[in-house]
């Protein structure tokens, strides 16, 4: 144990706690928070296009949210390779096993929310980039459209499921005594 910062000294954890009371770091708190704030205005943005017919509104919404979830990506990766041992965090969980962490709940529930967040990240930046090459600006439907709807909603599903097993993980890993 080097250092404590953590409101409850029984919890060897090196490093700062986030604000939401659990044993998150304060960037998991963050993405925690953010992905509440992030699902709603994607699920209005692809209203906005689906019903109501607008384009501009929903090309900024969109590239809005791909702008903050890459922020919130990078910021959290450097959070977790050099600041945070997240599995230290997890160890007073009654979900989590530190001799096997990939093969406990907290582990399964883990590769489950990556395996959603990594392809959807990707198709995220395939689907804005290739929206903004073939779309006119203004954006109007046109010829790409049957493409963008498609891969658009297997995005939207796929950052809804993210968001959903991103709250299940951090529950389990730093909610549950
Ligand atoms: C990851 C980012 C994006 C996602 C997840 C997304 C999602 C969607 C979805 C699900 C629809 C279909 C709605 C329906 O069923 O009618 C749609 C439509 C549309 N989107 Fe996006 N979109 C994204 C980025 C963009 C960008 C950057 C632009 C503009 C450059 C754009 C322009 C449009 C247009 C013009 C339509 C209407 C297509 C039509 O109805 O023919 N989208 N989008």
């Amino acid at each position: 144990m080097e250092f404590l910062l953590a409101a409850d000294a029984a919890l060897p954890v090196k490093g700062a706690y986030g604000f939401l009371g659990g044993r998150g770091s304060l960037m998991l708190d963050v993405v925690f928070l953010a992905m509440f704030l992030v699902v709603p205005v994607l699920l209005f943005s692809v209203y906005q296009v689906k019903y109501l017919r607008r384009y501009q509104l929903h090309k900024q919404l969109q590239i809005v949210l791909g702008t903050v979830l890459l922020i919130a990506v990078t910021a959290f990766e450097l959070d977790m390779r050099f600041f945070t041992d997240w599995k230290a965090l997890a160890t007073p969980s009654p979900y989590f096993d530190a001799t096997k962490p990939w093969s406990c709940p907290v582990g399964y529930s883990l590769i489950v929310h990556l395996s959603f967040a990594i392809p959807t990240l990707l198709l995220w930046i395939v689907v804005i980039v290739q929206a903004l090459r073939h779309f006119p600006s203004p954006p109007q439907p046109g010829k790409h459209s049957a493409w963008h709807r498609r891969w658009g909603m297997i995005a939207t599903a796929g950052m809804v499921m993210t968001g959903v097993t991103g709250w299940i993980f951090y529950w389990m890993a730093f909610i549950a005594t």
